[in-house]
């Protein structure tokens, strides 16, 4: 049965991944895949989650299956940050939040939920948008579609464009959102354009699907959720899907969240219990590790702080590797304008090189970008910043 199969096309992202592990060359860079590193080029592990791991060795007392939800004072931490603990949601406690595996895990949940419950809605994403949520949707039996999103020179918003498509979406569509730190592009709306965004959807009756991947990237934890805000009314209904594989570093342990917004408490509950059908028959029950480590560190006023500080040191490094990029680019003499990098935010940018120029970079000095032009700046260093400017200074001629 299997000797009709050829290769599969390797993952947009993760393929490349692969890629890299297998490139000899020494001096080989890994822009790709949105993993942080720090200044050394390592992926730490966070001195907090050090922490709540020792705790959890400590105390842990059974590796019994967690249930359909996950860890019940983790899924309470949840809507506290996305929302604000001060927010009118949770005092009406009008949310209901699932443990995943990981944002990716977040996103099938909400689809398999929308697909099962609403068969005949659309979902729309930004164009371009990352390169797995089709592939999500389409896999959970959605039909996807795209709304504008960039300018004409791939580096800003064109608000215009994106405000007149997202008015021609139909009601009871679902519109997937990205609250911060765009992926791929690094491009955001303001808040001011979020207000716009969210008369929209009210307006037009959309569900939104906000896939919240890099809270505290952007600007800071609260500062993130500025334009998640702006969708906010009485009433409203909303899917939020959230990692803390970014934010508290543990990509491998995959550990997300999904949340739904309902109309009020009794409406959340319903909804939940549905959301559960789609756990039970995918995963079951998530794993536990990583969302243990959150919970710990969240439930410590001490952990978290520090925390806070930890993911404020990995923004600014990205921050400064930005300007540093923009301007070792300059001093290698590259005349094209990439001063954009720096007014962009989160992990990624659209850095405008074309797939031939990817590939160069790939083939002739082993530094690995994703086919669209993303780059991850969290992989750039001070160490191998000259390297880079000098090998995209050479592609582009
Ligand atoms: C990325 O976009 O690189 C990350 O979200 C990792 C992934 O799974 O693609």
């Amino acid at each position: 049965m299997f000797e009709h199969l050829s290769m599969a096309p390797p993952d947009a992202i993760l393929g490349l991944t692969e890629a890299f592990k297998k490139d000899v060359n020494p001096d080989k860079i890994n822009l790709g895949v949105g993993v942080y590193q720090d200044a050394s080029g390592k992926t730490p592990i966070l001195e907090c989650v050090k922490a709540a791991e020792r705790l959890i060795l400590e105390t842990e007392t059974s590796k019994g299956y967690l249930g359909m939800t996950g860890i019940p004072s983790y899924t309470d931490h949840i809507p506290n940050l996305l929302f604000g603990a001060d927010s009118e949601i949770v005092s009406n406690q009008r949310s209901a939040a699932v443990q995943t595996p990981g944002g990716t895990g977040a996103l099938r949940v909400a689809a398999d939920f929308v697909s099962r419950q609403f068969p005949h809605s659309k979902i729309w994403v930004s164009k371009p948008t990352w390169a797995n949520h089709q592939n999500i949707f389409k896999a959970a039996g959605l039909q996807v579609e795209q709304y504008d999103y960039l300018n004409a020179d791939k580096n800003g918003l064109d608000f215009d464009a994106m405000l007149a498509s997202l008015k021609t979406i139909p009601a009871g569509d679902v519109v997937c959102l990205h609250a911060c730190c765009h992926n791929p592009t690094g491009v955001d709306a303001t808040t001011e354009q979020w207000g716009q965004i969210a008369e929209v959807v009210a307006e037009r009756n959309l569900l939104p699907l906000v896939d919240f991947a890099y809270q505290g990237f952007g600007d800071g934890l609260s500062e993130d959720r500025s334009g998640l805000a702006q969708l906010i009314r009485p009433e409203c209904e909303l899917l939020v899907c959230n990692s803390f594989s970014k934010n508290f570093g543990l990509y491998g342990e995959r550990v997300g969240g999904m949340t739904v917004v309902a109309a009020n408490q009794e409406q959340a509950q319903t909804t939940l219990s549905h959301i559960k059908l789609c756990i039970r028959t995918n995963y079951s029950n998530p794993p536990k590790h990583g969302a243990a480590i959150v919970s710990t560190v969240l439930d410590s006023d001490e952990l978290q702080t520090q925390w806070v500080g930890e993911l404020a040191s990995m923004r600014e490094r990205i921050n400064q590797m930005r300007s540093l990029f923009v301007d070792t680019l300059k001093a290698k003499g590259v005349e094209q304008d990439f001063s954009f990098i720096t007014r962009q935010r989160g992990m990624f940018s659209f850095s405008g090189l074309t797939p031939v120029q990817v590939d160069q970079l790939k083939n002739d000095h082993s530094i690995y970008i994703v086919g669209s032009g993303r780059i991850n700046v969290a992989g750039m260093t001070e160490n191998n910043m000259d390297r880079l400017c000098t090998a995209i200074a050479s592609v582009i001629g």
